[in-house]
């Protein structure tokens, strides 16, 4: 079994074993329909490869089960469900679903000759945002909680382009809802403690 294959069969254990609600059928269809299991997590910052996403996604998932343990104890499922936590690991980035093409560019050889090298590009065909785009895109199957829906929308902490801008909502998400912080944190060790990346995290 490859490794894209595996990766994509311990997904759709983790979400069927967790996640119950009405309509989450429909969007694993979804998602099964889309690239997320082929796409890459970023053009270059981290899991820039094929199948990138849903490795990052698995990586999320697993580095927040560790981050609620730590926070709540071994019993975390009785302050936080466990379906919360596997919606906001799993699937904080579906953003990035059908958002990346392949393009090629030449690059010189050291022999002196050219050749064609793929690389990954953005083309953004649903200018949303970025976590208030994977609340949309979610919320067109599952019913999400106010707790998830703030989680997944400020994930980027101050990486979101909106706190950068001067907005500082995120801060009352992150003082109102744990649960928002834990997810940040969880994409962060992820991105960097995870997974190979150059400088920065998208
Ligand atoms: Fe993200
Ligand atoms: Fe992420």
């Amino acid at each position: 079994m490859n490794l894209i294959h595996a990766n994509k069969e311990e997904f759709i254990r983790i979400y069927q074993e967790n996640i119950k609600r009405d309509g989450e059928s429909a969007l694993l269809e979804y998602l099964k329909n889309s690239d997320f299991f082929t796409a890459p997590a970023s053009t270059r910052f981290h899991m820039a490869i094929e199948g990138g996403l849903c490795r990052h996604s698995i990586n999320v998932y697993n580095r927040l089960v560790m981050l609620v343990t730590a926070e709540y104890g071994a019993d975390w499922k009785s302050k936080i469900s466990a379906e919360t936590v596997a919606i906001c690991g799993l699937l904080h980035d579906v953003c990035k679903i059908d958002m990346y093409t392949t393009e090629l560019r030449n690059v010189k050889k050291p022999d002196g000759t050219w050749e064609k090298i793929p690389y990954y590009a953005i083309d953004e065909k649903l200018p949303y945002g970025h976590g208030e785009k994977s609340v949309y895109i979610i919320n067109g199957f599952i019913r999400l909680t106010r707790e998830e829906a703030i989680a997944i929308n400020w994930h980027m902490g101050s990486f979101d382009d909106r706190v950068k801008g001067g907005n500082y909502s995120i801060a009352s998400a992150f003082a109102r809802y744990p649960i928002a912080v834990l997810l940040h944190m969880a994409d962060l060790s992820a991105s960097y403690l995870d997974e190979e990346h150059s400088s920065s995290c998208s």
